[in-house]
């Protein structure tokens, strides 16, 4: 990691702890279903590769990808599907997993996509959240850290494609954008 860039927000130890903890959570409150876990591509793959491991109850992966558009640090709630789901969500208690709602506007738009299509329920976990930055209803059920209004990057996150590969969530220095 390159610290003159970054500051350390959550290392890599206390996060698996997290996702830990909400892998016990959600093991519980999905027992007996037919769980489905839908990964937000390319933010949550790290995290949802962690979670999965932590849900102690038979469940079925699949990915979605969608694109915003905005600038490099901020989404505009236009949101196109770039791949969609492979399979059908009918009767299934869908579990979104997503890295970071900011705005909710992407999440607004994909779960009023999916709830189209007669899922059991669908429910939102993400591993951090930016309530004082929101402008949709969404208010996800699982949620890892809420954080003040600041640029993270790491375990899933980028900045302009880069970053995602670091495994702690760090802030990236403002002198990195305002470039
Ligand atoms: P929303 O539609 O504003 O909630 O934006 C959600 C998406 O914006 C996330 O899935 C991320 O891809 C991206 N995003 C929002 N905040 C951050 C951040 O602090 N770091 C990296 N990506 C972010």
């Amino acid at each position: 990691m390159n610290f003159n860039e970054v500051d350390v927000l959550f290392a890599e130890e206390e996060i698996q702890e997290k996702v830990a903890q909400l892998g016990r959570q959600i093991t519980a409150d999905y027992k007996g279903e037919d769980l489905l876990v839908v990964g937000i591509l390319k933010g949550a793959f790290i995290f949802m590769a962690d979670l999965v491991r932590k849900i102690d109850i038979p469940l079925e992966l699949d990915f979605m990808s969608v694109s915003s558009y905005g600038t490099s640090t901020t989404s505009s709630g236009e949101v196109r599907i770039m791949k969609d789901l492979d399979y059908s969500i009918e009767n299934k208690s869908v579990l979104i997993v997503e890295d970071i709602v900011d705005t909710g506007l992407t999440l607004n738009y994909i779960c009023e996509i999916l709830k189209k299509r007669d899922p059991k329920s669908v429910k939102i976990c993400c591993l951090l959240d930016k309530p004082s930055r929101r402008k949709s209803p969404i208010r996800p059920d699982y949620v890892g850290y809420s954080i003040p209004d600041e640029f993270v990057v790491g375990y899933g996150l980028d900045y302009a494609g880069q970053y995602r590969g670091y495994p702690a969530v760090c802030i990236l220095k403002p002198s990195v954008y305002e470039k």
